[in-house]
């Protein structure tokens, strides 16, 4: 079974930084650009990467890693769906015979991430067509409206979902070229949408994507092993 990994990386991070001089996915962290250590991480699990973002920047950085598995990075698109979509179409691009049955989907942004994780999805995708980790709710949920809360929202059944999302290729690449346009914030909706099942497993508090200022300090003391009071 071929897995390949595409890790969307051409967000301007406008959440994380007002003047998005360095997009959050390519700043440091314990001496390596945040995206560095998601596609370490993966490494041994797939292979194929196939990063999506600027290529003279993704080149830069993932030339360390000296690895035949990274594919030459791609232009990504206005959306994340879009970036995403372009990986894809890169992938689909490859010989017959080298395309991947299985393609995650991993926010190059999202760089704390466990073997454990990644074997999950994997596991499940033997039984489902699509797998996806998330973490059940916590908090009490309330809707607001201009400062005012207007109902408390039941957080039965509600989880926060994470990345990598996992799906077998082929339907993939057929609900993205179907869905090209519309965008979603994730990519399991596509699947949800045409009423394909996609899997829950377990995912981890510590797959933190960094999208504010305060993720990058406990990504930092998580990453560098110092304990912290657990958030949440
Ligand atoms: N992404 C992408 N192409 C886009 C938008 C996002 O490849 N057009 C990537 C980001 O680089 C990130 C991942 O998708 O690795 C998750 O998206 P998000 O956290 O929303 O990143 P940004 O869109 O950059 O941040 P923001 O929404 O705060 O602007
Ligand atoms: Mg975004």
């Amino acid at each position: 079974m071929r897995i390949a990994l595409i890790i969307p990386a051409a967000g301007v991070g406008k959440r994380f930084s007002k003047d998005g001089v360095v997009p959050k996915q390519y700043i440091q962290l314990l001496g390596h650009p945040v995206i560095y250590h998601a596609v370490k991480a993966f490494l041994p699990h797939v292979d194929y990467i196939q990063p999506v973002g600027d290529p003279d920047t993704l080149n830069f950085i993932l030339l360390p890693l000296d690895s035949k598995k990274i594919l030459s990075p791609i232009h990504g698109g206005k959306e994340r769906q879009d970036s995403v979509r372009a990986g894809l179409e890169a992938l689909s691009s490859l010989p017959e015979d080298q395309q991947p049955d299985i393609v995650l989907v991993h926010d190059g942004a999202r760089p704390n991430i466990s073997a454990e994780i990644i074997h999950r999805v994997v596991d499940a995708l033997k039984d489902y067509p699509a797998a996806i980790p998330a973490i059940p709710v916590a908090e009490t949920l309330k809707r607001n409206k201009d400062n005012i809360i207007e109902e408390t929202v039941s957080r039965d059944g509600l989880f926060r979902a994470q990345t990598p999302q996992g799906f077998h290729f082929k339907p993939f690449l057929e609900v993205h070229r179907k869905a090209a346009g519309s965008s979603a914030t994730d990519d399991a909706a596509l699947f949800e949408d045409v009423g394909l099942k996609v899997a829950l497993v377990q995912g981890d508090e510590n797959n933190i994507k960094l999208t504010y200022q305060e993720d990058l300090k406990r990504l930092e003391c998580l990453m560098s092993n110092v304990m912290l009071p657990r958030i949440g």
